[in-house]
């Protein structure tokens, strides 16, 4: 009862502080605002990505350098936004911009594998223990690329997702990505039969319009963190399912930690059962270690997909596993793409993976991100705010929920209002973020502890004025 009260009151302060901070905000970026207005005229939501979009318009900005961003008004941040988790090697590194420039004045796109483009190949291949890669142009088409080579190995359809998770905008996994909690009672067996309420494993309507209802009996929803939901799964079913697509960390909805033992399962009964794991790094790898989840969790999976921050700032996606499955690819499954591996994103690539984020690079993001999950784990606890911090190499977030998230009926749990104020009172202050609370902060090699400390006392502030 007490608990109760206590949520409706800092709720009702939260949404208070959200009114006040979102006049602040919209008296601060009237050249956001005007940019919007021309912006609707050419882009539905006037963002190039719905990902972009926010109420009632997103700040826009007009460059980066350093940890540092302008939006179009000229207000100064500092960037915790990371664009979407790619940024880890800050804005204009001068290795970046000399790659950059090199690519500039030799030839940007030829639609010819260059020596460079292997030389990336190599690196990727080395740090997260692949036998084969090839690359794409974007997190969606690494992990479509990945389900087609699972299923033309396997010769079997059906694939397996976890409850919450996202793996880019492609038809075949857009189920279950954030469904309202009322959503969950709208399930399917694995057989196709209505069914009320949770179930272990089920199938369920698509999240976007626009893709086609046949795919809903070939996507099946199991929860995060649950090997028995899997084991049953597979025991009635596995003879039908050519992946398993996970993230091993679940980063769209804060950041979820499989539990100890619970990857090394997953990866026996995939291995029992003859279906194809796939990790989706697209977030994970090469920020929460050198080698991603991959070496972070010691756990190797049949194929990983990545892109975000592999390609140093540039437009990048890649994707391999086992020679025994790539193999496909040249035996009668496409894979293929104008712009793959192109000399300017492979230059920019090349740079960031083998000249900045050297093992010193993720042994500072390790020291940076505790400074900073611990300084706001600080201010919550002196706040009393309901709410826990999680930290991972160069990425970590708080979540608005006392303990920390096991699956995604947890995140469901986690109080939007409080999130909601905190964007704008961050930003007002200098504190660049993500326009949603699924997200994570991304740290970068060009942040330095004082930009660190500024997110600090900013949410100290922030977690004292919620408490009243
Ligand atoms: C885990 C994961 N997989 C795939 C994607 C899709 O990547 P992209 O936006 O580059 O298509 C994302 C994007 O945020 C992601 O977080």
């Amino acid at each position: 009862m007490v608990i109760e009260m206590d949520t409706e009151r800092i709720t009702a302060r939260a949404e208070e502080i959200a009114r006040m901070e979102t006049v602040r905000l919209l008296e601060r970026t009237p050249g956001s605002s005007a940019l919007h207005a021309r912006a609707v005229r050419s882009m539905p939501m006037g963002v190039a990505s719905s990902f972009q979009a926010n109420d009632p318009y997103p700040v826009y900005l007009a460059r980066g350098a350093g940890s540092r961003v302008w939006d179009v008004d000229g207000n100064e941040y500092v960037d915790f936004h990371g664009g979407f988790g790619v940024n880890i090697v800050g804005h204009a590194h001068p290795a970046i911009v000399k790659a950059i420039g090199e690519a500039a004045s030799t030839g940007t796109h030829f639609a010819v594998t260059t020596e460079v483009t292997v030389a990336l190949a190599e690196e990727i291949c080395r740090r997260f223990r692949l036998e084969q890669m090839r690359f794409v142009n974007s997190g969606t088409e690494a992990t479509m690329d990945a389900l087609r080579v699972a299923r033309a190995a396997t010769g079997r359809d059906r694939v397996v997702k976890m409850e919450g998770s996202y793996h880019g905008h492609q038809d075949h996994l857009l189920f279950s990505v954030v469904p309202e909690a009322d959503a969950l009672g709208l399930l399917r067996t694995v057989d196709g039969e209505s069914i009320e309420g949770a179930a272990h494993a089920y199938t369920t309507r698509p999240t976007s319009l626009g893709v086609p209802r046949a795919m809903w009996h070939d996507t099946i929803i199991v929860p995060f963190n649950d090997a028995d939901a899997i084991e049953s799964l597979f025991s009635s079913h596995g003879e039908e399912i050519a992946a398993l697509i996970m993230e091993p960390v679940m980063m769209n909805i804060g950041l979820v930690v499989p539990d100890p033992g619970y990857l090394e399962r997953v990866r026996e009964l995939c291995d029992r059962h003859g279906v194809a794991l796939i990790f989706d790094e697209v977030k994970s790898g090469a920020t929460i270690a050198e080698g991603g989840a991959i070496e972070r969790f010691g756990v190797q999976p049949d194929l990983a997909c990545f892109a975000k921050a592999l390609g140093g700032g540039t437009t990048i996606g890649a994707f391999g596993g086992k020679a025994s499955l790539m193999s496909v690819i040249g035996k009668g499954a496409a894979q293929q793409g104008t712009f793959n591996g192109n000399p300017l994103s492979a230059r920019a690539g090349l740079a960031a993976l083998t000249q900045v984020l050297t093992p010193d690079a993720y042994r500072r993001f390790a020291e940076l991100g505790t400074m900073l999950a611990d300084g706001c784990r600080r201010a919550i606890e002196e706040a009393g705010i309901p709410a826990h911090t999680m930290d991972l190499g160069a990425k970590g977030c708080v979540s608005y929920r006392v303990g920390p998230l096991h699956n995604y009926r947890d995140y469901l749990e986690t109080n939007p209002a409080l999130f909601a104020a905190s964007f704008p009172w961050m930003v007002n202050r200098g504190v660049f973020l993500t326009p949603g609370d699924e997200e994570q902060w991304t740290l970068s090699v060009q942040h330095t502890e004082d930009d660190i400390r500024r997110y600090i006392d900013t949410f100290g502030e922030f977690c004292q004025m919620l408490a009243g």
